[in-house]
């Protein structure tokens, strides 16, 4: 399937790796022209033939000025990809409420929703220009906020809301606005060593690798693993696509069936 995105301009956050290594990989092996940005450059994301921008996206001038060199860089916009999230996985990230300090409630909303809003301030002029799309990364702990640190899932709850708020304000100027929402997808949030992963690992007693091979049954996953980041990725590219025109305001699972709600 041709998804008519050859050519096209995107700005990707979050970029260096897991799900935005992904994003970045399936859109340039569509043909679109991608400037990406997240703090460091790695070699894999250079590899994809990117334009790489080093940027501190929980900044308050970070997001703005990605955007302007991706506009610069390929002469206007037609996709914006907020994926920047997740962030502290320290200690404490899996306590309770009463845990949780000023400081980590802003570093949970400035990377999570914040760097969104940011960057969509900046980019939406352009987008409206080229009728273009936005596609935010959310979490289904967005609709399941007691299942992870709390100061996370009520960003993204946050993030889903705005993302909600923008396609019924864009719609009118061209602009599709949609959300995707993955459960637990294999990155270094569960994999690394001082990931999330690994600090719910210590706090429950158990392995890492042992938490890892548990989790899609404890979660409900009836595929029976992870989600696989070029998942989110092809998704991501489906929503930008032209094929999905009258896809907007709609906020897209992508969690092997752990959610088991309509
Ligand atoms: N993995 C999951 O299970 C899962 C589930 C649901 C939703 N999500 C969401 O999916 C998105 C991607 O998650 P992931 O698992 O791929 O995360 P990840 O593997 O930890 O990657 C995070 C990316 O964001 C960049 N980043 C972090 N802080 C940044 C900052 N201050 N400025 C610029 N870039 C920054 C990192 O690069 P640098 O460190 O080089 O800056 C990295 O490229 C996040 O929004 C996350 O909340 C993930």
């Amino acid at each position: 399937m041709d998804l008519q995105l050859r050519g096209k301009a995107a700005v990707v956050t979050g970029a260096s790796r897991g799900i935005g290594l992904a994003i970045v990989s399936a859109l340039v092996d569509e043909g679109m022209r991608v400037v990406a940005g997240a703090r460091t450059v790695t070699p894999e994301l250079k590899a994809t033939g990117a334009l790489c921008v080093s940027v501190d996206l929980a900044t308050p001038d970070g997001p703005a000025r990605l955007v302007a060199e991706g506009v610069a860089e390929l002469g206007g916009l037609d996709l914006l990809v907020n994926n920047v999230g997740g962030g502290d996985s320290g200690e404490g990230q899996t306590g309770g409420f009463l845990g949780f300090t000023d400081q980590q409630w802003h570093d949970a909303f400035t990377l999570n929703f914040l760097a969104a809003v940011r960057t969509s301030r900046a980019a939406l002029p352009h987008l409206t220009g080229s009728r273009g799309a936005l596609v935010n990364v959310s979490s289904t702990g967005a609709r399941t906020p007691h299942a992870g640190p709390v100061t996370y899932t009520t960003a993204k709850a946050a993030l889903s809301a705005f993302g909600k708020a923008l396609a019924e304000e864009f719609g009118p100027h061209g602009v599709r606005v949609n959300t995707v929402s993955p459960g637990p997808v294999r990155t270094d949030m569960w994999e690394s060593p001082d990931g999330y992963g690994a600090e719910l690992a210590r706090s429950l007693g158990m392995a890492q690798e042992q938490l890892l091979a548990q989790l899609p049954t404890a979660m409900g996953m009836v595929t029976g693993r992870l989600v696989a980041p070029a998942e989110v990725a092809a998704l991501v590219a489906y929503l930008a696509s032209p094929l999905a025109g009258s896809t907007t305001g709609a906020d897209h699972v992508i969690d092997g069936g752990a959610t088991k709600t309509v």
